[in-house]
């Protein structure tokens, strides 16, 4: 093809173009023709570039400059028909209902789980009555697990089948499991109370929150692993008293203000008086955790003299508090990680 014929059909094809832009009534006919001539695969434009392969060489720069102008002059008469469509005012042609003077909308980004939102919102509220976060491993020995917390060796609470125990590698195995203080995943907050009494002196107001584990079946309310948040606070007289104020101030926090609290007789090995606690939510009682003043023998197992200081402590289940407030009917659905779920917190 000579550099004229190309040249010719460059500058009908950019008239047709300019017209055909001119005359689109609305956004959808001129995307129409903008696909007609622009189209990166079917467009007229791109056809016409097929010739430029047939110009005779000597003329082939002439025909590639002509091309460039050819397209951006019908680039620029596309844009005049868009901001002519568009009304010139900033709303775009290719979408009329598009406002760009609305705010926008927050792009989605990774959240926390609501596990985790919760502790964080727990550790707050415990945080706002004075009561420090403390950690401890979640690996523990039976001395942490049991023993300090005055659970004596017949307790069943130590039977293997509600315990996971562990077996350590080959060499260890009789220094951990054959000895009396075998190792075993926690299956109990309450193992943090005694290591910080281990490793500070009152006044003391902590609270820990983690993990722990024990081998029960999954269902609705069970699983195998999940969270508690643990209290103790140990002073000069300590009461049931402060223990039943720190309480209803903690649901009042996480519940509103107006949720009623109670306490019941109870046992636990390691507080005397032992107590359950409920709160009453949605036309009944529902059980919150379990809780007491330190036992004697807890305080003597970390060195403290029961004569001169007592304490509080407290237990309660973190997937319960956070099923209750959220209306999750199945423990499961916080460890499925399925995204709808997790979608809406
Ligand atoms: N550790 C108990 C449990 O897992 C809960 C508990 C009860 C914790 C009484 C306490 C307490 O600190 O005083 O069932």
């Amino acid at each position: 093809m000579s550099i004229e014929t190309f040249v010719q059909q460059l500058d009908e094809l950019a008239q047709s173009a300019a017209s055909t832009f001119a005359a689109a009534a609305d956004a959808a006919e001129l995307d129409a023709a903008r696909v007609e001539f622009l189209g990166a695969k079917k467009g007229k434009l791109k056809a016409l570039q097929k010739n430029m392969g047939s110009v005779p060489g000597e003329s082939r720069k002439e025909a590639g400059m002509k091309l460039n102008a050819v397209k951006q002059a019908i680039q620029a008469a596309f844009e005049e028909a868009q901001g002519r469509l568009g009304g010139g005012d900033g709303t775009d042609a290719r979408d009329p209902e598009f406002d760009p003077t609305l705010p926008g909308t927050a792009r989605r980004i990774g959240k926390l789980h609501p596990i985790t939102q919760t502790i964080n919102e727990l550790k707050d509220i415990m945080g706002r009555l004075g009561f420090t976060p403390a950690e401890g491993p979640e690996v523990e020995d039976d001395q942490h697990n049991f023993e300090a917390l005055n659970i004596p060796r017949s307790h069943p609470a130590r039977d293997p089948l509600d315990n996971f125990y562990l077996s350590v590698a080959q060499s260890q195995a009789e220094s951990a499991l054959s000895s009396d203080n075998p190792l075993l995943m926690r299956s109990q907050t309450s193992t943090v109370q005694i290591r910080v009494m281990e490793n500070s002196q009152p006044p003391i107001r902590i609270v820990s929150l983690g993990r722990v584990y024990r081998p029960d079946s999954a269902d609705w309310s069970h699983y195998p692993m999940f969270h508690q948040i643990e209290g103790l606070m140990v002073d000069k007289n300590v009461t049931l008293a402060d223990l039943k104020t720190v309480l209803k101030l903690f649901a009042s926090n996480y519940l509103g203000d107006e949720v009623p609290i109670r306490i019941r007789p109870s046992f636990f090995p390691f507080t005397e008086p032992s107590v359950e606690a409920d709160y009453y939510w949605n036309g009944k009682w529902v059980e919150f955790g379990g809780a007491g003043v330190v036992d004697p023998n807890v305080l003597r197992s970390v060195g403290y003299d029961p004569d001169e200081v007592s304490g509080f402590a407290f237990g309660l289940g973190i997937e319960r508090l956070c099923m209750i407030r959220h209306q999750i009917t199945d423990i499961r659905y916080l460890f499925t990680n399925d995204v709808r779920f997790l979608r809406q917190f």
